[in-house]
């Protein structure tokens, strides 16, 4: 039977790790990263198509259909895994506009998929986790630490998910750990749909002011994400508990 590092230098049986939005970007990277280290990945995704070429790739994941901003959705997708030692909550969305330009329908659709998915998702596989004395890392944004112009629903969403990060972590100190990565703009499918929706034809000019945004230059990368989420999975991050762990280039220290 494979086995990963512990706290302790006996073998245990394979640690399971769940991804949401595990199909793109930083999920996908992250979904990579562990099954590296010897985890048995679950690909969660609202494009099933997407999950399967990821689990595909690596040796035991497995492809788990679910859209995170459905509570249904989320209990019949939580039914189908028997045990977890890790969650990632990563799946989420984002929308350009001022509070002036963002409808109310978008505003509840964006906290739907952001804010509610850590809720839903976190609360249907509690009791596996509190099992395991799992470690929950919820992938948050520099826009829930500090105002970015015409990002009103997107910052309000993302503060949200540090402040569920803190709560969860207070409840629970001694029954799990509970993490969350604040990254700057990293260049997945995410930045270049934005490119592609909001600022056609305008390609290089608006790359280069999205990697002007981090002081150090340039965008970040999914697989530089995907490291910090192996550090606080190991045992060396086990002092770790309520963090919010900026990683942008140095934006958020401006
Ligand atoms: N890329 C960035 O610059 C950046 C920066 C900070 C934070 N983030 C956050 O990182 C996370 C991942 O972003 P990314 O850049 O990898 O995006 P991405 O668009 O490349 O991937 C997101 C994945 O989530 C899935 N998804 C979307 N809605 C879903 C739903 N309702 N249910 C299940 N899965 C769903 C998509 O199918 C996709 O596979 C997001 O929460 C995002 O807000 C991204």
């Amino acid at each position: 039977m494979a086995t990963v590092s512990t706290t302790t230098s006996q073998p245990t049986q394979v640690r399971t790790a769940l991804v949401t939005g595990g199909g793109s970007g930083i999920g996908e990277a992250i979904c990579r990263k562990l099954a590296e280290d010897g985890y048995r990945v679950i690909v969660a995704d609202l494009d099933l198509t997407a999950a399967e070429r990821v689990a595909g790739d690596l040796p035991g994941a497995s492809s788990l259909h679910v859209d995170v901003g459905s509570e249904d959705s989320v209990t019949q997708a939580a039914d189908r895994v028997p045990k977890l030692n890790i969650l990632i909550n990563n799946a989420g969305i984002g929308l350009v506009g001022s509070i002036a330009e963002t409808e109310a329908t978008d505003f509840e659709r964006i906290m739907r998929v952001n804010v509610n998915s850590v809720f839903y998702v976190t609360r249907s596989f509690l009791p596996k986790l509190l099992a395991a004395r799992g470690s929950i890392i919820n992938i948050a944004s520099v826009a829930g630490l500090v105002g970015i112009k015409r990002r009103f629903a997107y910052c309000a969403s993302k503060g949200a998910v540090v402040a569920m990060t803190r709560q969860l972590a207070v409840e629970y100190p001694r029954e799990l750990r509970v993490n969350c990565i604040c990254p700057g703009t990293i260049d997945s499918p995410f930045v270049a749909g934005y490119i592609a929706k909001y600022h056609a034809g305008e390609e290089v000019k608006i790359r280069a002011e999205l990697n002007d945004r981090q002081p150090v230059g340039r965008l970040g990368r999914p697989d530089e994400v995907a490291g910090l989420v192996r550090y606080l999975c190991s045992p060396d991050a086990d002092f770790m508990h309520g963090a919010a762990l900026t990683m942008d280039g140095g934006w958020t220290a401006a």
